[in-house]
């Protein structure tokens, strides 16, 4: 029986712990460059204990972009401004992970505390690309793709993973989820094609599973792959468990280490019904039924909530967000809460409850 503090081997990597860094989007980037504010971010959470510290969203394209202000990861310039941070948060002993994605019809939006939605291209913006013309509830509609922009998509994707590992990245986490790019690929609300790429179960999964197979030739075969989903579009005809557990099989003969539980995103108005653990569920269940390693996140915010669900086998990880922003030495301090010892940065050894 694994516990919260108990490393976890990853293809040719381990894991000090399974108490991980979600993906958070700081919005804080120029030219998708990464800075001093992402260094400190992200260096922070490794300093704190964290096994894993995942990077936000990172587009692979600049049309990719969720806002003008995010991390990208398309150019030699970002795999400069990316090493650094990821050679200090691997330095403090934590895995140093990416998670890569395309917004697809969510792009080209403002960071959410300037409230204003989309940003049109005369501010800075660009008019955005999906698998249909439907649009994300008031952003304006998106162009659909055609079949060589989704091939040049995938090529991304793989060109993205190459940086990531000249960057030093650990660990590539494909972003399939929150009704960005792949997921509305995925879900029937978002995508209304008629070709290879839409309509039944196999086609509406045909870009993912290209982009994960295209990654995984060539993302280091002793680096772990991670794809996070959003199991339910919480709507009735929407992408669903079921569905999420026939993919996560297919993702998990592909190569694919572990697939990161979350929900939601595909559509504004779907009814989420949210409380402490509210998608672990979804995690046990892709665990148990598509037999891959899973990650859970949503409203884990307790060192016995999160060792229970280690302990009792419904995932593998948790993945944490906003209680890192609360707590950036979360880890440091529940270990010290379940009666484990673990190793403090020395610098900071005179502060460990059990030397008071
Ligand atoms: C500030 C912020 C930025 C986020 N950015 C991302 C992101 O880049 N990629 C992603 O998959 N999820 C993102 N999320 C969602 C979190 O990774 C996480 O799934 C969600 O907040 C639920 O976990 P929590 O209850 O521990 O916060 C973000 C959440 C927050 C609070």
């Amino acid at each position: 029986m694994a516990h919260l503090f108990d490393p976890i081997a990853l293809r040719g990597l381990t894991a000090r712990n399974r108490a991980w860094v979600s993906p958070m989007c700081q919005y804080r980037a120029v030219a998708g460059l990464p800075n001093s504010w992402h260094f400190v971010h992200l260096g922070k959470f490794a300093v704190g204990g964290a096994g894993l510290v995942m990077a936000e969203s990172t587009a692979v394209e600049s049309v990719g972009r969720i806002s003008p202000r995010d991390t990208g990861m398309w150019d030699e310039d970002h795999v400069e401004a990316w090493r650094p941070v990821v050679t200090f948060v691997r330095e403090q002993g934590a895995l140093a992970g990416i998670q890569l994605g395309h917004a697809g019809r969510k792009a080209s939006t403002a960071p959410p505390w300037e409230g204003i939605g989309y940003v049109t291209p005369e501010n800075g913006g660009w008019n955005t690309v999906a698998p249909s013309s439907a649009a994300f509830g008031s952003l304006p509609a998106p162009r659909a793709l055609t079949d060589e922009e989704i091939s040049l998509i995938v090529q991304r994707f793989i060109w993205a993973a190459a940086f990531s590992d000249e960057a030093g990245f650990d660990v590539v986490e494909i972003h399939g989820a929150h009704g960005y790019l792949l997921h509305q690929f995925l879900s029937p609300l978002s995508n209304h094609r008629t070709d290879k790429y839409g309509g039944p179960f196999e086609n509406r999964v045909r870009l993912l599973l290209d982009v994960v197979g295209g990654v995984r030739k060539e993302w280091p075969d002793h680096k772990p792959l991670f794809v996070r989903v959003s199991a339910t579009d919480w709507v009735d005809g929407g992408w669903s468990l079921e569905e999420t557990v026939e993919l996560a099989r297919l993702l998990g003969e592909l190569g694919v280490d572990l697939v990161d539980c979350s929900s939601g995103g595909a559509v504004p108005d779907a009814k989420i019904v949210t409380g402490p653990s509210y998608q672990v569920g979804f995690a046990e269940a892709v665990k148990s039924k598509a037999e891959v390693s899973t990650a859970a996140v949503g409203l884990i915010t307790e060192p016995w909530q999160a060792n229970e669900i280690i302990q009792s086998g419904k995932a593998d990880a948790v993945m944490m967000a906003r209680e890192f922003l609360r707590q950036p030495h979360w880890p440091l301090l529940a270990a010290s809460e379940l009666g484990v010892s673990i190793d403090w940065p020395s610098e900071y050894e005179r502060a460990e409850p059990r030397r008071r």
